[in-house]
């Protein structure tokens, strides 16, 4: 009998690939693996596949997530979603998950260094915004490939930059180009200079590996999270 964390892959793209590569150095086993030939419309998510299953993890594609959701959760069983672009119906999956009793935890960048640069935004904007010469902004580049713009990651930078500027419009631009894996910046512009913080990922590890952090941290919870509230609240 092995004492790994038994999990359930959703979606086998470029990041279900990434998790699955990963998973066995970080004392998880792979138990299912389901792409869009045996998932359309969450079809496969049933009690027999599910048996023996401890977290599952959705890296689908926007329409897939909350059907998903709904069906995992209706299982009992807990999640980590690190799908974008479904965030218009959080307060859909916030009722799913309360009302079935599972723990889930979503972002919308599963980086540890993303999530640590998010606590750097917040505190450049603290200390740019009482100087009104200065003017925040956003530009985030990811491959061609990527369906949502702008990524939820440079949305939640600019969710936590614009209570420091009286929650003013911070403009964000978007690039979707090459094979890019994913760079945002956060800059300050002056008449006389420019201040840019950057995060550039340089590949889908990072990703990977705080996913299976959120796996082994979210079994036994329940209720929603977010990565940065488990990056905040050791176990
Ligand atoms: N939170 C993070 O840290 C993070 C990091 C990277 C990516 N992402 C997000 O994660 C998602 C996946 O990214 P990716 O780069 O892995 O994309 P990808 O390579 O396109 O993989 C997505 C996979 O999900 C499959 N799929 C679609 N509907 C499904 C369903 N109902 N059940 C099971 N599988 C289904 C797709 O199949 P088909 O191609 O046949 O449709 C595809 O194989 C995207 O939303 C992306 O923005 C998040």
């Amino acid at each position: 009998m092995s004492n790994a964390i038994s999990l359930a892959l959703l979606g086998y793209g470029k990041m279900g690939k990434a998790i699955a590569a990963l998973a066995p150095q970080r004392g998880c086993e792979v138990r299912l693996v389901m792409d869009i030939d045996v998932n359309a419309q969450g079809q496969g998510i049933t009690p027999a596949n599910f048996a023996g299953v401890d977290v599952c993890i959705d890296f689908t594609t926007p329409d897939a997530a909350v059907e998903n959701i709904r069906r995992v959760a209706g299982l009992g069983v807990n999640l980590v979603v690190g799908t974008t672009g479904w965030h218009g119906q959080l307060d859909e999956v916030r009722k799913i998950v309360e009302s079935a009793g599972v723990g889930m935890v979503h972002a919308p960048n599963f980086s540890i260094g993303v999530n640590l640069f998010y606590r750097l935004t917040r505190a450049a904007a603290e200390i740019f915004a009482p100087f009104a010469m200065y003017e925040p902004y956003v530009v985030e580049a990811h491959h061609k490939f990527k369906v949502d713009a702008p990524s939820g990651t440079a949305l939640e930078i600019k969710r936590r930059i614009q209570p420091a500027f009286g929650n003013r419009e911070v403009p964000v631009a978007s690039v979707r180009a090459g094979y890019i894996p994913g760079t945002h910046e956060l800059g300050f512009d002056s008449e006389a200079d420019t201040i840019v913080l950057r995060h550039t990922a340089r590949g889908r590890q990072g990703f990977a590996e705080g996913a299976l952090h959120a796996a082994c941290w979210v079994i036994g919870r329940k209720g929603l999270f977010t990565f940065a509230e488990v990056l905040e609240l050791p176990r």
